[in-house]
């Protein structure tokens, strides 16, 4: 017999991007869920409302639930309460590539010596451990290992053993609220049936979208639950992530295509798209992908097949054709400039996409840098992520970050939109080229201005191909 769901006792292991929007959406669905983490300023700041982070939604989220939604850094006293822990911890890309487990393994450890100290409550029903983190394949049997490996460490035992689940998540940056409580399937791995069953029971409002919200009409009226093996689901999340990133990297390459033989990219994804086996989604041409996942999650799996000695020559491919759009920009930047040296170049948007703070792995890192190295001037402007990148250290020491976008185009001799910010789409274009060097050249690296209004402002306009609209 399985707690109902609301008499679940949640915990949650990692207080980051993943960990915190999932414990504030089940705190939402009504459970009561403690977050555990080891930074107690990041707790401190939660604790008191405010998120350490940007991302739509989720301050409110975690205000809105604070009667249900609590922190701690005592992961013992949290084990010992919970019917489920889930391991939301970061598991940061190894020199190798290979995905550095070493935080899943401490608290996998942690779990294991609370279990087995003599004072924790007797249990009726193993406690299921949750992987929530990106972990490669087997990282489930290692896991297990692990608490093992702690409960003998002190000595005692862990009756009965905790049963570990593979349950990825599929969260987007700047839309992860919104993914989390519709997402488009909810994936669990495991070898035991009762993990399963409180898995599913746990996700139950989810899954019958029975939870109450604001949005109308409701996005999903129900969600697929996939049950699978361990392994299986823990390659589902690498799979996922590679297969968007090739799907970019694809588009990409047509993109370049496109610009040889004078076809338009948008057109062409327009047509392919329609093609349900295709469907329209990331298919959008540019300077291609970041974050912190597409690279890492590739890099991983790429990782892993040189474990086996496995050629993975696609995802290699997929790499590849993505650095080579950065590279993309400089080169439509020095066919139009010629030289950049003593060049003003404006970046607009830092971020690795709209509606995140988060630099990492972005465009706009390795374009800064590589104009920086060509002795141009780079200044950078982000309608949000400003002050991060600015902090950051991750840009060259000689670029400025501005806080107005006119300012950062005043004087400059090209512009290349680098994220699609609402901001940055609604530029004044007229004001745009009153205040940039004369002739002003915009390099639209996300392909998301009107060319014919762009040029019609008076600036020259360079695209990634998008065919006679861009000569
Ligand atoms: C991704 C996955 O979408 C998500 O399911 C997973 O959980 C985490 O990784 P995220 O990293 O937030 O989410 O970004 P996403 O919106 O997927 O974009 C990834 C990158 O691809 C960004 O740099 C984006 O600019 C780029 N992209 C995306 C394109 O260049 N073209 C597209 O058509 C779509």
């Amino acid at each position: 017999m399985i707690k109902t769901p609301k008499g679940l006792n949640i915990g949650l292991v990692g207080a980051g991007y993943v960990g915190l929007v999932t414990g504030a959406c089940l705190a939402h669905l009504g459970y009561r869920v403690v977050c555990v983490d080891r930074d107690e300023e990041r707790l401190a700041s939660l604790e008191a409302g405010r998120v350490p982070f940007y991302e739509p939604g989720l301050e409110e989220l975690v205000r809105r639930n604070a009667e249900r939604l609590h922190f701690s850094t005592d992961l013992a006293s949290v084990v010992s309460e919970a019917d489920v822990v889930f391991i939301a911890v970061d598991t940061p890309q190894g020199e190798d590539g290979s995905a550095d487990l070493s935080n899943v393994a401490s608290v996998a450890r942690g779990i294991g010596y609370a279990l087995a100290e003599p004072e924790a409550s007797p249990r009726e029903h193993p406690l299921v451990v949750v992987n929530k983190s990106t972990v490669p394949v087997g990282s489930g049997d290692y896991v297990s290992m692990l608490i093992r490996d702690g409960v003998e460490e002190v000595g005692g035992e862990a009756v009965p053993f905790p049963v570990v689940v593979s349950n990825p998540e599929f969260l987007r940056e700047g839309s992860a609220v919104y993914d989390a409580l519709f997402p488009d399937r909810i994936v669990v791995g495991a070898d035991s049936s009762e993990a399963m069953d409180t898995l599913r029971a746990l996700y139950k409002p989810i899954i019958e979208q029975s939870f109450p919200t604001e949005l109308d009409p409701r996005p999903k009226v129900a969600v697929p639950f996939l049950t699978t093996d361990l392994a299986s689901a823990e390659m589902i999340k690498y799979a996922a992530n590679a297969f968007l990133a090739t799907k970019v990297s694809f588009i990409n390459e047509v993109a370049n295509l496109c610009e040889l033989v004078g076809a338009d990219v948008g057109e062409v994804a327009y047509g392919i798209g329609l093609d349900e086996r295709i469907g329209p989604r990331f298919l959008s041409a540019g300077i291609g992908w970041g974050g912190s996942c597409f690279p890492k999650d590739v890099a991983a799996l790429r990782a892993v097949a040189a474990e086996y000695n496995y050629e993975p020559v696609l995802l290699d491919a997929v790499v590849a054709a993505n650095e080579k759009q950065r590279k993309q920009v400089v080169g439509k930047l020095q066919r139009e400039l010629r030289t950049l040296k003593g060049k003003r170049i404006a970046l607009l948007g830092l971020a690795f996409k709209p509606n995140t703070d988060d630099l990492r792995e972005a465009p706009s890192l390795t374009i800064a840098r590589s104009l920086d190295s060509l002795g141009a001037m780079v200044v950078g402007y982000d309608p949000v992520a400003g002050d991060v990148a600015a902090s950051s250290g991750l840009l060259p020491t000689s670029m400025k970050v501005v806080f107005d976008p006119y300012e950062a185009l005043t004087g400059a001799h090209a512009a290349v939109l680098v994220t699609e910010w609402g901001q940055i789409r609604t530029l004044d274009l007229k004001k745009v080229a009153s205040v940039m060097k004369n002739p002003p050249l915009l390099v639209d690296g996300r392909n998301v201005l009107d060319p014919e209004k762009v040029r019609a402002a008076g600036i020259h306009y360079k695209g990634f191909g998008r065919g006679r609209r861009s000569v």
